[in-house]
């Protein structure tokens, strides 16, 4: 079957940490954040807001509280992700059904809907010619996070993302094939053998891309990742954000 030019793009999607130094065009970042809004969105909550962050000491900042990713400081655009409670919590006590009451079906509503207006912002953006990343670093520290942007109660940090033009253009990583997250009535587990050709194949991809080559497969490079990433702070944090408190 062959492919829209859409999913052409889709496909092609490859993260991007070196930007040209060139500002977006006048009115781009907002027609992004435009594509972004058109997403679905649970109950039609639009439980997100982006904040724009042009200030150095708080790139800087955070781009610390993230683990010292530089792209941070240098990229024409960094934009904060936030799930926003706040406005629903309005309307809430407005229509006198009482406060939100940090229920985590909100927080997850919330959650779910700024990935998906995040994910359109990106694609978009992509459509344009213009590259970026997801900055999940910044829950590191997301109390920094909160402090330099002066985020309310009900509005918590969930992902950071660089965007501009492109100074590199770095190989597609291979997906795990369809039928491994296709699943067809009832799930199915992965056999070893499927594992193992998976892991071979990102193996042949980390020891053959032109940077940052390394001698790791999927399932060793998740597992660090996933240990190396606990953020044991993150409960506490959120619920004194006022999400998942129930
Ligand atoms: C929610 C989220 C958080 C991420 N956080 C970071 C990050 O902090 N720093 C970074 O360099 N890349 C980050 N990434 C990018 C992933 O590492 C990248 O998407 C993944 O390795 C797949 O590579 P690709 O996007 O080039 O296909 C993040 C991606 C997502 C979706």
């Amino acid at each position: 079957m062959s492919l829209t030019t859409t999913q052409q793009l889709q496909l092609q999607h490859s993260s991007v940490r070196r930007f040209l130094p060139r500002p977006l065009d006048p009115g781009q970042l907002e027609s992004l954040i435009r594509c972004g809004q058109a997403a679905a969105t649970s109950s039609f909550i639009q439980a997100y807001s982006v904040i724009r962050v042009t200030r150095a000491e708080a790139r800087a900042a955070i781009a610390t509280a993230a683990g010292g990713q530089v792209w941070i400081e240098q990229a024409p655009e960094f934009l904060v992700f936030c799930a926003d409670l706040r406005r629903i919590d309005g309307a809430c006590r407005r229509a006198g059904k009482g406060a939100l009451d940090g229920y985590s079906e909100h927080g997850l509503a919330a959650i779910v809907d700024v990935a998906l207006m995040a994910q359109n912002v990106l694609l978009a953006a992509e459509s344009q010619g213009l590259g970026g990343v997801f900055i999940g670093g910044i829950r590191n520290a997301p109390q920094v996070v909160v402090e330099q942007l002066g985020l309310p109660e009900l509005v918590t940090p969930v992902f950071g993302m660089c965007l501009g033009w492109p100074d590199e253009a770095n190989p597609v990583k291979p997906r795990m094939p369809v039928d491994y997250v296709l699943h067809q009535d009832s799930y199915r587990e992965l056999s070893e053998q499927e594992v193992s050709g998976y892991d071979r194949v990102m193996a042949d991809y980390y020891a053959g891309r032109g940077s940052n080559v390394k001698l790791s497969d999927w399932s060793s490079a998740v597992a660090t990742a996933m240990q190396g990433k606990k953020r044991e702070h993150m409960l506490e944090f959120l619920r004194a954000r006022g999400f998942f408190r129930h």
